[in-house]
């Protein structure tokens, strides 16, 4: 059983990177605590503001904002920092070779049922070291030095990649470390198993509409074979379920807003999952293209998403070609 520190002793990847990760990770433990006190650390419900996405905040959404926000500034391998509960991108020590983006706690509705929520982070390479720019943070993900989560649920769990497949870790409250548990994660190409809120279904577009449709007729459809479906709300969750045993994720587009691409965040959501699905053997596609390979042009931009299962998602990304 390897622990995250001689996980990271071992690794090729440079140690400037290693530290960011391991800083994240330290302060996703601290978050954990937050979480696991709930009601007692009166730490649930509203804030009483909205993000700059238009969302209501949640008080641990704040507070797990402000907690990475400070581990990340206090970290010299970081330049500078972009946050789905930030307007703008905040700097941090110029002379760092690594920015960061995040979303400090996915599914946030969740918070206040006691169910799964999560940290999702990526890291890009800085570019020089004068002023941070929101310019600077546009690289397409397929850049991305690193990409993870971690997932608050039953256990706590990391799950990273560098680039060269991906690890599972899982924090052991006994002795505070991460203790890899799963070496290589390796995504089962097909599935049988979507995950979509099917509550939109008459706002989508007429392909999602139809590919749906299909599932649902199961073994009496063209796809011949019957289909489950979960939805944990928590795109963390969902993607780690995914990773665990296969299956299809969907946030697409709807027409109840049709100037918005997608519901989900491109450099906090869909950049991050993407990796790590690709790194583990999957696909993760907008309705028109690999997610990895949008040139991004704003730091809070929204995309649509299907990822998952490679043979899944390329048949579901068919029903788009078409
Ligand atoms: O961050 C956005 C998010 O909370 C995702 O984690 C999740 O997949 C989705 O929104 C849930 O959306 P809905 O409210 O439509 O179920
Ligand atoms: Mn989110």
């Amino acid at each position: 059983m390897k622990t995250l520190d001689a996980f990271l002793a071992e690794s090729a990847v440079e140690p400037s990177l290693n530290d960011v990760i391991r800083r994240i990770a330290t302060c996703c433990e601290a978050i954990n605590q937050q979480l696991q006190r709930g009601e007692l650390a009166g730490i649930l419900g509203s804030a009483g503001a909205d993000n700059v996405q238009g969302e209501t905040q949640k008080k641990l959404d704040v507070i797990a904002n402000d907690m990475l926000k400070e581990a990340l500034q206090a970290c010299p391998q970081v330049r500078g920092i972009a946050s789905e509960e930030e307007d703008e991108v905040v700097a941090a020590n110029l002379k760092g070779q690594y920015l960061v983006t995040y979303d400090p706690l996915d599914g946030s509705s969740n918070i206040d049922i006691n169910s799964m929520v999560g940290t999702i982070f990526s890291v890009l390479k800085g570019q020089g070291d004068g002023p941070v720019s929101e310019q600077e943070f546009l690289q397409p993900g397929r850049d991305q030095a690193a990409a993870g989560y971690v997932l608050y649920g039953p256990s706590t769990m990391l799950v990273f990649s560098t680039g060269d497949g991906v690890s599972m870790f899982t924090f052991d409250p006994a002795t505070n470390d991460w203790i890899q548990t799963v070496e290589r994660v390796a995504l089962a190409p097909d599935t049988k198993e979507f995950a979509i809120n099917m509550s939109n279904q008459r706002f989508w577009a007429e392909p999602m509409q139809n590919y749906v449709a299909d599932l649902l007729q199961g073994s009496d459809g063209p796809r011949g074979k019957n289909f489950n479906m979960r939805w944990v709300a928590a795109m963390v969750a969902d993607v780690h379920r995914i990773l665990c045993r296969g299956g299809l994720f969907s946030y697409p587009w709807d027409s109840r807003k049709p100037d918005q691409a997608g519901k989900l965040r491109l450099m906090y959501e869909a950049n991050p999952m993407g990796m790590l699905v690709e790194q583990a053997g999957g696909e993760a596609w907008t309705d028109s293209g690999r997610i990895l390979d949008i040139q991004p042009e704003k730091i809070h931009q929204r995309v649509p998403v299907i990822l998952g299962s490679s043979e899944e998602v390329k048949c579901c990304v068919e029903y788009h070609q078409r």
